[in-house]
């Protein structure tokens, strides 16, 4: 089955491919929203140090199991540490499967919103359209929930059942450049906004007695969300990475475009809500409520040229999110390549539909049926109880499934893999690998384990970082 597995292209191939499956929801809905919710500054600042110290070392230890092994997360962790191990390369690809459940329901709304925007650029804006009750109406839409989430699966089982250079790849190299095209121009009409200069004093100026005492659990959980880590995506896309490409510098290009993308993102919205008289205090609670309530209607209100970028802002978001599912659905896919025997095309097409069930439930969540839309699993939690399907799986992964795949992957690296073994994947004959091995082998041993552990035992202690 060899040829089912493919290979990248080129070191630029994998690269693109892995910013790819960074760079998505996480940076332009998550992080806007987590950063605006811990008041900025000092939240960014823990959060780059939570990337550097934490995430480049855990994407370094994911690439380097995969492309030791050349296998996906289930084989590539018995080959690695042995088969007690398997289970946590399963647990990635559950966690794929629940993370791709709920994502494809926001990827999905990205494709509305695109087709709105074009109307209203063409026929021009209807501010009733942009309500608070006109989203609530279209979330409530379970028919069009559901074709929006099964157009996005069905372009992602497209590219997934190409296989790696001739489908992700090939994707991978169109999209992204135009992603970061689109995000200059933006940046560009962002900045000569009035908002800009309060907006960059939120975003970069920190102020520690703003900082809630959680702020730093939350930076580190998202870092998991947002670099991909904990569910073996890295080690997946890294197993199909040939030896001769560098673990190390793929690592910190990913990981430095990843953290670029989220900062600009944030740039540009808190740019345009600033400009905005009063934006700032009606700013919805909800996660959804800056990237689909607040925002389309500012475009149209005070964005220099916003009939022309609030299209092309859309597009930017479905791109960066489709670039996300491929990889989730690519962590299922692989599986069962490798460890079940499967051809490719079946494999996706029968992923696809399987997760198509739960992303379909989930799109139903949001009033399509009461009953999937108001459901509470009663938890300890500190925050209030999860209402739905949608919120209860996002709760599952980014409060658990992740940290707790992300703790077990340090442990293996850390302590299970030899020296020997992670330096020689690590050290390349063209690098200083004697200055950064021993710093990144102590902190896979002690520094990611504990600040990972932390995160889990705040969240039995009902912590919520979704
Ligand atoms: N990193 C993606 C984002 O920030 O939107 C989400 C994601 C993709 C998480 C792929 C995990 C994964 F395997």
């Amino acid at each position: 089955m060899g040829t089912e597995r493919g290979n990248w292209n080129s070191q630029l191939g994998f690269v693109l491919a892995a910013a790819g499956s960074a760079i998505g929801l996480g940076n332009l809905w998550k992080f806007p929203y987590i950063t605006w919710h811990n008041d900025g500054g000092a939240f960014v600042l823990v959060y780059l140090l939570c990337i550097l110290m934490v995430g480049l070392p855990i994407m370094m230890a994911e690439i380097l199991i995969g492309r030791k092994t050349q296998k996906s997360p289930v084989g590539a962790m018995i080959e690695a540490v042995g088969r007690r191990w398997a289970w946590v390369g399963g647990l990635g690809v559950f966690t794929g499967f629940v993370i791709l459940g709920y994502y494809s329901v926001i990827a999905g709304w990205t494709l509305r919103y695109f087709a709105t925007c074009i109307g209203w650029s063409f026929k021009g804006f209807e501010s009733s359209e942009s309500t608070g009750d006109a989203f609530n109406a279209f979330a409530a839409n379970g028919g069009l929930q559901l074709m929006l989430c099964g157009a996005f699966m069905f372009v992602t089982v497209y590219v997934v059942r190409r296989g790696i250079g001739g489908g992700i790849e090939k994707v991978a190299r169109w999209l992204m450049p135009v992603l970061f095209a689109i995000l200059v121009l933006l940046l560009g009409s962002a900045l000569s906004m009035d908002g800009a200069r309060e907006a960059l004093s939120f975003i970069f100026m920190p102020d520690f007695a703003n900082l809630p005492a959680t702020g730093v659990l939350e930076a580190l959980g998202h870092a998991f969300f947002t670099l991909s880590l904990g569910m073996g995506a890295m080690i997946t896309y890294g197993s199909y990475l040939s030896h001769k490409q560098s673990v190390v510098r793929a690592s910190a290009i990913v990981v430095a475009l990843d953290t670029l993308i989220a900062l600009t993102a944030t740039t540009i919205m808190f740019s345009v809500i600033f400009s905005s008289p009063g934006m700032k205090e009606q700013i919805s609670g909800s996660t959804v409520g800056m990237l689909f309530i607040s925002l389309p209607e500012l475009f149209y209100t005070v964005v220099p040229m916003g009939s022309i970028l609030a299209p092309l802002f859309y597009v930017l978001v479905a791109f960066a999110a489709l670039t996300s599912t491929i990889s989730l659905m690519e962590v299922i896919v692989s599986y069962f390549i490798d460890q079940r025997k499967m051809p490719r095309a079946a494999a996706a097409w029968m992923c696809g539909l399987g997760t198509f069930i739960l992303s379909a439930l989930c799109a139903l969540s949001f009033g399509g049926v009461p009953w999937l839309s108001r459901f509470s699993w009663v938890y300890r939690g500190t925050d209030g109880a999860k209402e739905g399907l949608f919120q209860h799986l996002d709760y599952l992964a980014s409060n658990w499934l992740l940290p707790v795949g992300g703790f077990f992957i340090t442990i293996a690296v850390g302590w299970f893999m030899t020296r020997e073994s992670t330096e020689a994947e690590l050290v390349a004959d063209d690098n200083p690998g004697w200055f950064y091995f021993p710093v990144w082998r102590f902190i896979i041993r002690y520094v990611s384990p504990v600040a990972v552990a932390l995160i889990i035992i705040f969240v039995i202690r009902g912590k919520d970082f979704s």
